[in-house]
């Protein structure tokens, strides 16, 4: 028996909760690992400093060394930002009434600290990015002369100033709010300050960009989420606060989906890369994927004797002090992926750069599809991963909801199951049909494809009602925890939504979507860049969506609008598309020409005629969903009424007619004083 009166077992494996100063040691090892394995393995894989031939730039080797190193080091500044968000507003279930609990608290105080940070190595590292761009110095790229002609203009060093922006945005705003929502708004933030580097990395002028690029963002958001959330839980099981069983079981879900997106969009990634596969093993960079293979294997096999055997133990003694330890074994291996990751994003890859014979369809990233036929534009395909992805997920998650209702003997209309999967069918076929790659060449495709993107698929997917489905389908969590049933009902009924349903906001970026896109410079600036051209085909699809979520959605919202109100927004909507096509129609010029005038296949001989094609679309094909949604509009107003007549005729059945009795009486009372005068 030991001097504490614990069995010395027990004592051997139950840890004292670690101060600040062995954290802080523990994290120095972690980075220094993460340090190591990115200098070794840029070596491997040819990134290191090479002195150039003589007359060719060179910005030296603190500056090329320092990119990546400031990239790994950005990056473990931004995960540990993600993983306290995530542990305040995701992971302790103490919070209430919407606030953050004491322990939530403490890691929002850290996100801030670990954001503030991030914003500042994001900040250094742009200036180093842009010196190894423009092959100078460092001295030279702090030149403010320098700075201020280049930076902006260079997809890297802008996208930089952006996560140094938003690292600083969160820093602050994690700092001063303290409910759920708002953590998890910065959290939000956050995850897109951190994919920005990415977007503006050497994706771009790959063959496979879009894949290139959505398996990029894919990839740093599942590590961040993964590697931070587990940080969190390390350091609340290290330092003994917080309920450590819990938020392990609520984070276990997230892992397992963190890992599978990580594995899938890593191999995604490394195949758009890799010419052949036999480079794994004959090129540096092929070996350092190999490595990283092997690395998610154990990191993988760790995960699952994790939850299958040490969830349940954390709540005995002895559970949490064997939790702590996993954990850092397994953040010392993850910070040794790290490593290799950043080396991967800062080395050339084996595949080269694809040369087109224009530049059009370097623009592009791929050749001139040949002139359109129905077959071609129908039944062509063309990977949009992000589209896909999003459509097998929606389907399958509906599916499960509906199977689980049914599990328990409730029902679910078929109608419904049938809208959404058509609408999901209509959105993949848009984004990766032969539609897709000529909406890119031609503005007739891209109007049919806009308009149906647009009106025909939201529609089908309102009339699905996925957020009435969730909340049945959703089990309710324990007390007050919010778990994923009650943060839909909270969003659902939160200030976001009464904006986003808003009539005014909705027709707004409705008509937006038009005039504002084709009218000005920004169609062919969006169209300039994927990111860009993804970020247009989600605002086309979430305007319909709104636009007709308000018009005939079953789902609940704040505030619905009476049917005559719907009616009238109909109408609105169908003139200003009318004007619309008619301005098209009436153009002395081509729509878009600073995007279709340089991408321009030999069969557009007649741009201008392209053009009055696309206006025709928007004319016609705005027709036929209006009527779908007049028709609906119609049968939900007889059926609302119905509703009304049979709530009124209970009323009158449980009161025996009390209002009708006095309606009556109030007219007797009046023609009594008439007969008096
Ligand atoms: C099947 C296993 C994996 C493969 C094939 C893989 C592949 C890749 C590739 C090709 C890149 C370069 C992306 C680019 O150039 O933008 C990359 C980056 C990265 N990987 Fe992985 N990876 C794998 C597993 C992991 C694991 C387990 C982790 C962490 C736990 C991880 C973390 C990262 C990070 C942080 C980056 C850097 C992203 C950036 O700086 O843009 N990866 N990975």
């Amino acid at each position: 028996m030991s001097r504490t009166g614990a069995p010395t077992a027990q004592r051997r494996t139950t840890l004292q909760p670690l101060g600040y100063g062995a954290i802080a040691l523990l994290t120095v090892a972690l980075v220094a690992l993460a340090v190591s394995a990115l200098g070794v393995s840029l070596v491997v894989a040819g990134g290191s400093y090479d002195p150039p031939a003589a007359g060719l730039p060179d910005p030296g080797a603190l500056v090329v060394w320092g990119v990546p190193a400031l990239r790994l080091l950005t990056e473990i500044a931004a995960l540990a930002t993600i993983g306290w968000l995530l542990a305040a507003c995701i992971l302790d279930p103490a919070g209430k009434d919407g606030v953050i609990s004491q322990v939530g608290r403490v890691d929002a105080i850290r996100a801030s600290i670990a954001a503030l940070i991030w914003s500042v190595l994001a900040l250094m590292q742009m200036f180093f990015v842009l010196a190894n761009v423009l092959g100078i110095t460092l001295s030279q790229a702090v030149n403010p002369a320098v700075f201020a002609t280049y930076a902006s203009d260079i997809p890297a060093t802008r996208a930089l100033m952006v996560t140094a922006l938003l690292a600083f945005v969160v820093a602050f705003g994690a700092f001063i709010t303290s409910t759920i929502g708002a953590q998890a708004g910065w959290l939000l933030v956050a995850l897109v300050a951190v994919a920005l580097p990415v977007l503006g990395g050497h994706g771009a002028g790959l063959g496979d960009h879009a894949l290139a690029i959505t398996s990029g963002v894919a990839h740093i958001l599942a590590a961040v989420v993964w590697i931070g959330g587990l940080m969190a839980l390390a350091l609340h099981a290290m330092r003994r606060d917080g309920s450590v069983q819990r938020s392990l079981q609520r984070f276990s879900a997230i892992a397992i989906v963190a890992v599978t997106l990580l594995a899938v969009s890593g191999v995604a990634n490394a195949y758009t890369r890799l010419d052949t596969i036999t480079e794994l093993i004959t090129t540096g960079y092929g070996q350092v994927v190999l490595a990283k293979a092997l690395i998610i294997i154990c990191l993988g096999a760790i995960g699952w004797v994790m939850r299958d055997r040490l969830v349940a133990k954390v709540g005995k003694s002895g559970g949490v002090s064997l939790f702590a330890r996993m954990a850092g074994l397994e953040l010392a291996i993850m910070a040794v992926a790290v490593g290799l990751g950043v080396t991967l994003a800062s080395s050339a890859p084996p595949r080269l750069q694809t040369a087109f014979n224009s530049f059009g369809e370097t623009l592009l990233g791929f050749a001139y599809p040949p002139p359109p036929t129905v077959l071609t534009v129908g039944l062509g395909f063309r990977l949009e991963p992000l589209f896909l992805t999003l459509g097998l997920v929606g389907a399958a998650l509906y599916c499960i909801g509906v199977a689980r209702l049914r599990a328990r003997g409730d029902k679910w209309p078929w109608g419904r199951l049938i809208a959404w999967l058509l609408g999901i069918g209509i959105m993949v076929w848009c984004t990766n049909a032969g539609i897709a790659t000529y909406s890119q060449v031609s503005v007739g495709l891209h109007m049919f494809q806009h308009m149906t993107m647009t009106m025909l698929a939201p529609i089908m997917l309102v009339l699905g009602a996925p957020a009435t489905l969730a909340l049945r389908a959703l089990k309710p969590s324990h007390g007050t925890e919010r778990g994923p049933r009650e943060w839909l009902m909270w969003f659902l009924h939160s200030w976001i939504t009464r904006v986003l349903t808003n009539p005014f906001y909705v027709f707004f970026i409705y008509v937006l979507g038009l005039y504002g896109l084709y009218m000005t410079p920004l169609f062919g600036w969006l169209m300039g860049s994927h990111a860009g051209h993804v970020f247009m085909q989600f605002h086309f699809l979430a305007a319909g969506y709104l636009f007709y979520w308000v018009l005939i959605g079953i789902d609940p919202r704040p505030k619905p609008l009476p049917y005559w109100g719907r009616l009238l927004m109909l109408m609105l909507a169908l003139s200003v598309h009318g004007f619309f096509a008619v301005a098209m129609m009436m153009a002395s010029t081509p729509l878009a020409s600073e995007w279709y005038g340089v991408v321009q296949p030999e069969w557009i001989v007649d741009p201008l005629r392209d053009t009055l094609i696309g206006a025709q679309v928007a004319w016609g094909l705005s027709e036929i969903p209006t009527v779908i949604v007049l028709i609906v509009i119609a049968v939900q107003w007889s059926r609302s009424d119905e509703r009304e007549a049979k709530r009124f005729d209970r009323q009158a059945d449980r009161d025996n007619d009390s209002e009708l009795t006095e309606y009556n009486a109030r007219f007797a009372l009046l023609a009594d004083r008439d007969k008096q005068d």
